[in-house]
Order: C-alpha cells, then sequence, then structure tokens
C-alpha cells in the first residue's frame, strides 16, 4: 500500500524522504516521487518502478530545499505510471494519499467545472486542485486544506504543502495511519514510525478524523470538527528494531529464521511456563475482561493468511475448547449479514491491524454490540485500538511481503487462547492442560531444528520452478496450511498453485493429476495419516509427483518407493501446524528465488491493505 513521508527541516530533505521511503518499501508499491520547496518553487521528481528509479532521476536532477513530501504508490486509480505518480500538484499545492477518495468522480467533474485541467488518472489529483480552489476563493492555506480534507470521503492519508509556505505542512488521517514525529528543529510525519526510526523515537499518532499543523518546531492537532486535541508522545520502539536484512539475502528469509525466537516470545507472553498454565494477558479494555466460558459462539474474521492462522484455529477452538467457530474473509463477512448471537465473541486477526476489509467486519461487528477481541501485530494500530480484548504477537516488524513470522505468532497466540478457553469451559482437565502447554513450549525448539532442513528444502524446490500448476493437499488443521502453502507458493513464485482438503481430490481435483502435476502433501503421522496416506496414493496412482513433509513414521508407514520426501521431527500434533508451516514457507520461497521473482516485494501486492 501507498507510503507516505513528509518532513519540515533544517536540512536538504530529498535524500533524508527517500531514505525513509525506502523503510515503507515493505508495504508494496510500483512508483514512487518526492517534492520540495525550492525558494517559492514547488518542484517534484516522479518515477516508475523502484525507488532506484527515483534516486537515479534525484542524482541527475537533484531536488534541494529544507521541506518536502514523498510517497510509495501502489496503483488503485489509473496505472503505475509516471503521470499518476504522486505528489501531485495543482498551482501552488502538492499533495500525497494513501488509500482511496470514493467521491473523486463527483469532485472531479465539479473542478474541471471550475476550469481545473487533470492531468493522471488518479483520485488523489482532485485533492490539490480542492486546496488550490480554497485559495483561488481567497482562503488561507490551513483554511485550504482543513476545507478539501472535509469535503472528501473514504479512506485516506495525506498530505499538503504550499508553494507560499516554507514552514508548514497539513496532514490528516481518516482511516490509514498516520505518525508524527518529532526532531530538534525539525519535524516529520510517515505512515508509520519505522519510517521515522532514523529521524527520531518521539512519536505521535494521529487518531482517526484528526488532522494537523505541523511546523519546524511544533505541531497542533485538530479533530474532525476542527477542535484542537491533544495525543501523546510516545516513544516508538521502531528505531530499536533492526530493519535491515542482516546476513540474509531477502526479508522474507532472515524472518522466516527469525521464528524460533519470535514464537517463544509470543508464547512466553500468553504462558505461565513456570506454573504450567495458560496466563491469558491481554493489552485491551480490562473494563469488558475475556471469558470463554460464557461463550456460544466464536466468529474470526480476517484476510489473506492471517485468515488462514484463524482457519487453523477453528479445529483447534472446537477441538478443545468444544466453542463453535465461523470463519469468514472479511470481505464477504460484513456483506453476508450474519446473525449475530448475544453470547458471541468476534475476533479479528491482522498482522498490521489496519487492513480496510478487517476493519469494516470489526465495525459491523461492534454496531452489533459484540464483544471485540483481536489479534495483531501492530499494538498501536487501529484495529487494536477498537478492541475489547487485544492479544498482541510479538513478531516484530515483518517486512517481507509475504508473511511468514507474524503468520506463526498468530498461531501460538491462538492455540494458546484455544487451550485457555478449554480450560476455563471446563473441557480441559489441570493434567491436560500441564501436558498441552508443555508441548506448546516445545515450538521454538522444534521450529530451530526444522531450519536446518533448509538445503534439502531448497534442492525439492528447484523441482518446482519450471513447473505450472501445483497441488497441495492436507486433512485437518493441515488443510489450511495446504492453502497457507498455495498462497505462499503462488505470490511468491507467481506459479499456479490450489490447496484442497486431501479427502475432497476425488471429488473434482483428480481430474488434474498426470505426470506433470507436482502435489504436496502434508501429513504428519497421526490419526487421520491413513486416510491421507490413501488420497497420496490415488495421485501416486495417475502419475503425480508427490512431495511428501511428514515424520519419520510417516515416512516409513507411507511405504511408497519414489516419492520425494521432506523429513519433519516427530512432535506434539498441538503444535504441528505452527512448525510445519516452516517448510512450507521455505519451499516457496526457494521456488521463488530460483525463478527469480522479487521475493520480498511481488508483484501487485502490498504488505498492508487500506483499501477495501
Ligand atoms: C495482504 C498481505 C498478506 C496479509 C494480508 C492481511 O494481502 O500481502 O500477507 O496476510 O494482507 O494483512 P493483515 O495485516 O490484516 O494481516
Amino acid at each position: 500500500m501507498c507510503g507516505i513521508v513528509g518532513i519540515v527541516g533544517s536540512r536538504p530533505v530529498a535524500p533524508l524522504i527517500v531514505d525513509a521511503l525506502k523503510r515503507l518499501e515493505y508495504r508494496g508499491y510500483d512508483s514512487a516521487g518526492v517534492a520540495t520547496l525550492e525558494g517559492e518553487i514547488l518542484d517534484r521528481r516522479r518515477a516508475e518502478g523502484k525507488l532506484i528509479n527515483l534516486e537515479t532521476r534525484l542524482n541527475a536532477s537533484p531536488l534541494s530545499g529544507n521541506i518536502g513530501i514523498g510517497h510509495t504508490r501502489w496503483a488503485t486509480h489509473g496505472a503505475p505510471v509516471e503521470v499518476n505518480a504522486h505528489p501531485h500538484f495543482s498551482s501552488n499545492v502538492a499533495v500525497v494519499h494513501n488509500g482511496i477518495i470514493e467521491n473523486f468522480r463527483e469532485l472531479r467533474q465539479a473542478l474541471e467545472g471550475d476550469g481545473f485541467t487533470f492531468t493522471s488518472q488518479t483520485d488523489t489529483e482532485v485533492i490539490a486542485h480542492l486546496v488550490a480552489k480554497g485559495l483561488r476563493d481567497g482562503l488561507e492555506p490551513i483554511e485550504a486544506a482543513h476545507s478539501a480534507i472535509t469535503q472528501l470521503h473514504g479512506a485516506f492519508a495525506l498530505a499538503i504543502m504550499f508553494g507560499t509556505e516554507a514552514d508548514l505542512i497539513v496532514a490528516g488521517r481518516n482511516g490509514p495511519p498516520l505518525a508524527i514525529g518529532h526532531g530538534e528543529g525539525e519535524m516529520y510525519l510517515g505512515s508509520d514510525a519505522v519510517a521515522l526510526a532514523p529521524f527520531t523515537d518521539r512519536i505521535t499518532y494521529l487518531e482517526d478524523g484528526d488532522w494537523v499543523v505541523i511546523r519546524r518546531n511544533a505541531m497542533t492537532i485538530y479533530n474532525l470538527k476542527g477542535v484542537e486535541v491533544n495525543r501523546d508522545e510516545q516513544k516508538s520502539i521502531g528505531s530499536a528494531l533492526m530493519v535491515d536484512k542482516g546476513n540474509h539475502r531477502h526479508f522474507m528469509l532472515k524472518e522466516i529464521y527469525e521464528q524460533p525466537e519470535v514464537i517463544g516470545h509470543t508464547l512466553a507472553n500468553y504462558i505461565d511456563f513456570n506454573g504450567d498454565k495458560i496466563a491469558l494477558r491481554d493489552m485491551g479494555d480490562n473494563q469488558n475482561p475475556l471469558d470463554f466460558a460464557n461463550l456460544d459462539r466464536l466468529n474470526i474474521t480476517a484476510c489473506g493468511t492471517a485468515y488462514l492462522a484463524g482457519y487453523t484455529s477453528k479445529y483447534w477452538f472446537e477441538r478443545h475448547a468444544r466453542l463453535p467457530v465461523d470463519i469468514d474473509v472479511a470481505s464477504e463477512f460484513r456483506y453476508r449479514e450474519v446473525p449475530m448471537s448475544e453470547k458471541g465473541m468476534s475476533l479479528f486477526i491482522s498482522q498490521s491491524g489496519e487492513t480496510a476489509d478487517t476493519l469494516a467486519g470489526l465495525k459491523y461487528c461492534e454496531q452489533a454490540g459484540q464483544h471485540l477481541a483481536a489479534i495483531v501485530n501492530v499494538r498501536e494500530s487501529t484495529i487494536a485500538r477498537s478492541s475489547h480484548n487485544v492479544f498482541p504477537t510479538l513478531a516484530g516488524p515483518e517486512i517481507g511481503v509475504a508473511s511468514t513470522k507474524a503468520f506463526t505468532c498468530q498461531l501460538s497466540v491462538l492455540a494458546s487462547l484455544a487451550v485457555g478457553a478449554g480450560v476455563q469451559r471446563g473441557h480441559i482437565s489441570r493434567e491436560q492442560e500441564i501436558k498441552l502447554v508443555r508441548e506448546l513450549s516445545e515450538a521454538p525448539r522444534y521450529a530451530n531444528d526444522v531450519l536446518k532442513l533448509e538445503d534439502s528444502i531448497k534442492a525439492l524446490a528447484h523441482t518446482l520452478a519450471n513447473k505450472e500448476h501445483v497441488l497441495y493437499l492436507g486433512r485437518d488443521t493441515n488443510y489450511p496450511l495446504a492453502m497457507e502453502g498455495a498462497l505462499k507458493l503462488k505470490e511468491l513464485s507467481y506459479i499456479h498453485a490450489e490447496a484442497y482438503a486431501a479427502g475432497e481430490l476425488k471429488h473434482g481435483p483428480i481430474a488434474l493429476i498426470d505426470e506433470e502435476m507436482p502435489v504436496v502433501v502434508i501429513a504428519p503421522y497421526d490419526r487421520i495419516f491413513e486416510k491421507t496416506v490413501s488420497n497420496m496414493q490415488e495421485v501416486a496412482a495417475r502419475g503425480g509427483q508427490i512431495i511428501l513433509i511428514t515424520d519419520p513414521r510417516g515416512a516409513q508407514e507411507a511405504g511408497m518407493d519414489g516419492i520425494k520426501t521432506i523429513i519433519m521431527p516427530e512432535m506434539p500434533e498441538i503444535i504441528t501446524p505452527i512448525i510445519y508451516s516452516l517448510p512450507i514457507q521455505m519451499l516457496a520461497y526457494h521456488t521463488a528465488v530460483h525463478v527469480g521473482t522479487d521475493v520480498d516485494q511481488p508483484r501487485n501486492l502490498a504488505k498492508s491493505v487500506t483499501v477495501e
């Protein structure tokens, strides 16, 4: 998704803005731009593609100026070409924007009627012209900016600067987040604190509907009604966090390797290891403590990989806590007109905590009076702030667009919640709790062991790299994991992949099987292993090339010669979805590296999707 940066500085800001934009690259983008004020002239450089193109342009034709705004654009309205890249200008006004202006057609029509000429296909350009129109009508710059913001419908974060103002940026948010950074004689703004980490760790987050007047030495925040409001300054942990690849070739690989540590860190937040019990700590509104005993239904809503974490937990909550679970992708949930139970709870899972569809699902449940809980990786996020109970994942910033460590940390929280729910609801005895808690606490050790399989997985990945299609099969919790495997492979390597519940194979997809079709089967040796092996035999009988991910017992019992295997250690059933995620991730990663795609920023994808 688009990223925004602004600096009201005391030195040339263009290189600083590009540096900050690099820290927003992980969000996904397809063009970029920067504008500064040089004397009384607004000037800009924009370029299609990666920031390196923008840098080349800036090197050839530098921008001076101590105040500026910058942007990485993920195309929504209009192709990812230079004329659509931000900043957008209208006479003396420059604008960068993240989100969607829903009423841009009406506004554009009216502005064209007023004599404004549009040079792009974007919705953003209306903002620049609206502000310019305000100025033309005699408003002061701040009034003109505010007046424009109030005319916009939709979700947006934006920043506006003026050719006449060397000490002023006006910014605002309605939906996507915006962080203001405080420096010494400099002020900054960015889509997140990570972008501002090189400059400052003193951050103020705007709340929904806020807009802010930023000057070199001060800022004033107003709410939607124009009343001045106070928002606390916080010490961001963004600057303390390493946002580089270390020795790894890609952020994704680094994040795969961080998993033993972050899974352990996350579990430690929900498990009392000394007391061998679940300790459901949350950082939400304690007026509404979470009580699973009184629930009769749980709705889980999320998007992408987070949805698949939720799907896995359906098996856990139903099995261990006897709690019925509905699981939906957020974009379907909110229009499904779901009848809500008075004793129900709605749980939202989101790495970023800002995904527009998930947030819309949350608002729907809020209106229905549901108890709201969230699992997020970004504690200051909108979804976290809108929920009664918040269970953070402690994965640290995830930069690779394809989610890895956030997923396994989500699973770690969900497994802890499911066991905790089982205890609260009287379906898990003290003895079982001790056993399950000890099994969960083994997850980091197993994750570490499995990382050692990387070389053999890499060799297998090379056999996938020239394929056009791949099937993934699994049963029970390995079914959502098969979906995650297929999702990872397609998003990273652009190879078409699909997942099926193994038992469903014979109801259609078996028609696809021939000697060219690789089939990844996820099947630890468990109570349904035999059933999965039967499905695997159906594939083998038709010449399909099987890659079996199993454990030593499973490899032995499968009794099939000539199939490729990834042999995992034997491990307790409850942690298999967490640990089996790692070979799935590594398989997709190495296939993509072999194919030669952009692993950390696959084409067309965004990390944080703040549009519906
Ligand atoms: C995007 C990302 C996915 C992510 C999904 C949900 O599609 O590319 O990796 O799973 O959004 O994001 P969230 O921040 O809500 O977990």
